[in-house]
């Protein structure tokens, strides 16, 4: 018996039937980045390991324990092309920062506002709504000129604005500031001397992360870790005047653009680059993997990666959580139906081949067409004409030939009439099509 193959765990395909949503989450997105001007980037799905370890950080679960390695090596005629020391892409950031240095991208503007859409990779447990292969929309402002709290809250509100123009009305927004570099040293320096009386309680993993990564304990899962966290006060000393000024601003610009969002002191994200505004959505109808997309301020991360001294803003949304979204919101209304405009139907392999030229001459003026390749009964071939939601069923039959006529039914309105095969060459310039 041959083997049957599967799906790889964490991966899913899209079907047919739900392209069609993905298509126009799609183009919703692309119409309201357009109205912002951000321009598309693609880079490859694959980069150098170190780039993801550098920009991520060490310390964080991706790289740790998610990265997707690339580790084979194949063979060609020019010799070996060596695989080994890159991964799959798990986030976006990092490569459009890649691209933004090795292209130069500084020289050509101020302010380069790039947007992506893809496929991401992490190594993750799967359950809902969390894969191995995931798809993000993601946006990133990078340039001297970004380090504007007008571009903090121009990001926070195109995010939100892409999830409405969806129909998702009530995304939660939370938001929190790190600070600048140095605030967040001294935010890590306050929290490990409030967490220190209490490492012993916390879980292995947070035991390790109290040396090398302080930030992560605010985030991990474990009970009693989330008990320790609840103990320690965390306040806002650790920011400079600057930085909570700078903070302030954001919040009323967002405030003043209608968006509404929550503070939360304990929301300090899970990758190392980010410094100054960060900021999380979620929706309430997701169950445990509620975070709808995220993002913040990254002013170290283009110069620590060997680029010009240059600040950057982004987010990135899941759009597998998008789609779970929409499923919860009544009669989706952005799933538009597939149809087919002519169906064509013939008996024989003389009528098979008139109705399949006429076919293609409908084609050829833009309108979907298909037949039923069997030619089986009448009975079987308007079964199918109904399966595709044809508007109208295009019949050919012998007498169809004699009359050199098309049987035309109009599926909606339940009519009938003749269409001169002559005409099928100009269908916009019937009466019965033109609207079409
Ligand atoms: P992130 O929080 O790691 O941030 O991911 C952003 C979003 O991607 C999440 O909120 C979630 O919707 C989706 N996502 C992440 N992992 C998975 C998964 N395993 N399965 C399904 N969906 C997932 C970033 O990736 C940053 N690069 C965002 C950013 C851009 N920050 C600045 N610029």
């Amino acid at each position: 018996m041959s083997e049957i193959f599967s799906v790889p765990r964490g991966t899913a395909d899209i079907l047919p039937a739900e392209i069609g949503l993905w298509n126009k989450v799609n183009c919703q997105a692309r119409s309201v980045l357009n109205a912002y001007n951000y321009k598309e980037i693609r880079t490859p799905i694959f980069e150098e390991t170190g780039l993801f370890a550098r920009s991520m950080g060490q310390t964080s679960d991706v790289v740790q324990k998610q990265m997707l390695n690339l580790a084979s090596q194949a063979k060609d005629e020019q010799g070996q092309i060596q695989l080994s020391g890159l991964s799959l892409r798990p986030e976006g950031t990092a490569a459009v920062v890649r691209s933004y240095i090795e292209n130069r991208l500084d020289k050509k503007e101020s302010l380069t506002k790039l947007f992506y859409v893809g496929p991401m990779f992490r190594g993750e447990r799967p359950q809902k709504g969390r894969l191995r292969q995931f798809h993000q929309i993601g946006v990133e402002a990078i340039g001297p000129q970004s380090g504007s709290p007008y571009l903090d809250a121009e990001v926070i509100s195109l995010s939100i604005n892409i999830l409405k123009s969806l129909g998702l009305s009530q995304p939660k927004l939370k938001i929190n500031t790190l600070g600048s570099a140095e605030d967040k040293d001294n935010f890590a320096k306050i929290l490990k001397e409030r967490i220190q009386p209490s490492v012993i309680e916390l879980c292995p993993d947070c035991q390790n992360r109290f040396e090398r990564n302080v930030f992560r304990i605010l985030d991990c899962k474990n009970e009693a870790c989330k008990a320790v966290v609840r103990k320690v006060q965390i306040d806002r000393s650790y920011l400079s005047e600057a930085s909570l000024k700078y903070y302030e601003t954001v919040k009323n610009l967002l405030t003043d653009l209608g968006v509404v969002y929550e503070e939360s002191l304990n929301l300090v994200r899970g990758l190392d680059y980010y410094t100054h505004t960060v900021f999380e959505i979620s929706d309430s109808s997701l169950g445990s993997q509620d975070a709808l997309g995220a993002g913040g301020r990254y002013n170290t991360l283009v110069s620590q990666l060997g680029g010009p001294e240059v600040e950057a803003v982004g987010f990135a949304l899941g759009m597998e959580r998008i789609m779970l979204a929409l499923a919860q919101l009544p009669g989706v209304a952005l799933i538009e139906e597939d149809r087919v405009d002519f169906y064509f139907v013939a008996f024989d392999e003389k009528t098979f081949k008139i109705a399949f030229d006429l076919m293609a001459l409908a084609r050829s003026q833009g309108f979907v067409c298909d037949m039923d390749f069997r030619s089986g009964s009448m009975k079987a071939q308007m079964r199918q004409a109904d399966k595709a939601k044809a508007r109208f069923v295009m019949i050919i039959g012998e007498d169809e030939v004699n009359k050199q006529a098309v049987s035309v039914k109009n599926m909606d309105e339940h009519s009938q009439f003749e269409l001169a095969f002559e005409a099928v060459k100009n269908l916009r310039g019937t009466e019965f099509f033109s609207g079409k």
